[in-house]
């Protein structure tokens, strides 16, 4: 079966579709396959139409052209589909291409029907979202929501580079949008096993009784990938990880993976939850920061078989730079479910694998009636969420090894979703880009989770800019600096590092 065939799909209202950054990597890398991807499966509004805004010299043909390159197999939905877009080729600062652009949508709407129902996107660099929105405003193209067609709009991240910031821009984004227009995505929500983590909680019965402090000595997050900075040393050098990953992906999944249980799974349950679950978030009294968080650098090593540079030798990267490709942190959430567990998260480049998983590491028996050479294979119970790759579950318990002698050893339940359901997972965007078009945010951060995902990180990034603790270094193709292990060995606890 293929991914075209899996299910069918709402078809949202009539709309057209503004992109402001056509040109650029977002568009061509992950916008247009995924609307490629819609067409393909009759996901798109029956009246719908695309127009794309950027400052590359391009006209209507040549945008159709770019579009069919971004996606060579696309089936010929796809052609149709390429050939009403639409271009305008402008200065953001010049509000002659904002006229422009209200020419262009009122000459869709007579000709398509789309009824003047808007979703913009701003696929741009954030620098730029405060000059679209004002301009947008400025055009009388922000329509409030509740007076006859829509206006939504899509914010990518960084949703701000600090508290301060992301509330700057919230301020600035509600001058000109009510909330319920504003889709805040963090492409983590539309993988189908970050979804999965709801149904594996709130729709089986058997895991919730144990999801809480008396069962659950550990919780382990880890984000890892391989790759390096790629082409984008000049924006990580000025990111980091904790910028670029942890406040937005992790926090993201550690709050589905520890909130608790809404009254419905809808916009209002989830998100309501979320920001309850990161309120509580606390990483213990500033003095003892350092000693629960780790930072490091990636130095030159082995990726696979081949080798790769340190940090400081990629393209764009400042060369003393003491940006961290690696941060680690022991957190607590401060609730009666999760008091005292602590809650490891860790994210880096250039690590032995690609491997997103969540891990549940249960406590011991309370009496071990085994002896110790029995038991010494027996690794602590643990489950497993595997987001991505190879997306499933995993469940290790113990088990009598076949023979005379009772021995132990750890053994794997487990529910592979490529198995079961025949598919590979759609991509993120694919399922983001629908719910926004059919305007459902449960899938897209709320202001208030945005600003309380910074309240985490701030104290992080105040200290690492006073050089605490210590930046460290990794060989690529590791698993991170030893400092890593120690955080976790301090409390009697392991990293689960997958299998290769
Ligand atoms: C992006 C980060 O948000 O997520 C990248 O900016 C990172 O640095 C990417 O590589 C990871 O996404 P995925 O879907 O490949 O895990």
């Amino acid at each position: 079966m293929t991914s075209q065939a899996r299910y069918a799909l709402a078809k949202p209202d009539p709309q057209v579709l503004v992109i402001f950054g056509a040109s650029g990597d977002l568009t061509t890398r992950k916008l247009l396959p995924a609307l490629a991807s819609l067409a393909a499966r009759d996901a798109l509004p029956e009246h719908f139409s695309v127009v794309g805004v950027a400052l590359s010299e391009l006209d209507d043909n040549g945008f159709r052209d770019l579009g069919r390159a971004a996606v060579p197999d696309a089936p010929p939905s796809w052609a149709t589909l390429t050939d009403s877009f639409r271009y305008i080729c402008g200065h953001y600062e010049d509000a002659t291409t904002f006229a422009t652009l209200k020419k262009v949508l009122e000459d869709i709407d007579r000709t398509c029907s789309t009824q003047g129902n808007r979703l913009y996107y701003l696929a741009t660099i954030p620098s730029l979202f405060p000059i679209l929105t004002q301009a947008l405003k400025q055009a009388g193209l922000s329509n409030p929501p509740g007076s006859g067609p829509f206006t939504r709009i899509v914010v990518e991240k960084p949703f701000g580079s600090d508290l301060d910031s992301a509330i700057d821009l919230n301020v600035m984004l509600h001058e000109c949008f009510d909330e319920h227009q504003i889709f805040r995505i963090d492409h983590y929500l539309g993988k189908e096993t970050v979804q999965n983590l709801l149904a594996l909680r709130f729709a089986n019965a058997i895991f919730e009784p144990i999801w809480n402090r008396r069962y659950i000595s550990n919780a382990q997050i880890t984000v890892a990938e391989q790759l390096g900075v790629e082409h984008r040393g000049a924006y990580y050098d000025k990111a980091g990880a904790v910028r670029d990953m942890v406040q937005n992906h992790l926090a993201q999944v550690v709050a589905l993976t520890l909130m608790e249980p809404p009254a419905a799974i809808d916009p209002l349950g989830v998100r309501d939850e979320k920001v309850k679950l990161l309120r509580a978030v606390e990483l213990g009294p500033p003095h003892e920061l350092s000693q629960r968080t780790v930072r490091a650098q990636y130095d030159a090593g082995v990726i696979g078989t081949a080798a790769v540079p340190g940090y400081l030798e990629e393209e764009g990267i400042a060369p003393a730079s003491e940006t961290e490709t690696f941060a680690a942190a022991q957190l607590h959430v401060d609730n009666w479910r999760w008091a005292g567990v602590p809650v490891y998260i860790r994210t880096g480049k250039r690590l032995a694998q690609t491997v997103t998983e969540v891990v549940l590491e249960f406590r011991e028996v309370p009496h071990m009636a085994f002896k110790a050479h029995q038991a010494r294979r027996l690794e602590p119970n643990h489950l497993v969420m595997r987001i991505q790759p190879h997306e499933g579950i995993n469940l290790a318990f113990g088990a009598k090894e076949p023979g005379e002698s009772f021995n132990l050893r750890s053994v794997d339940m487990h529910f592979s979703y490529a198995d079961t359901f025949g598919v590979a997972p759609a991509d993120a965007y694919e399922r983001l880009i629908h719910d926004a078009l059919l305007g459902d945010h449960m899938l897209f951060l709320r202001a208030d989770e945005a600003e309380q995902a910074w309240r985490i990180i701030d104290p992080y990034l105040d200290a690492f800019a006073q050089g605490d603790p210590p930046l460290s270094t990794y060989p690529a193709g590791s698993w991170g600096p030893h400092e890593a292990d120690i955080l976790l060995a301090r409390n009697g606890h392991e990293w689960h590092n997958p299998a290769p």
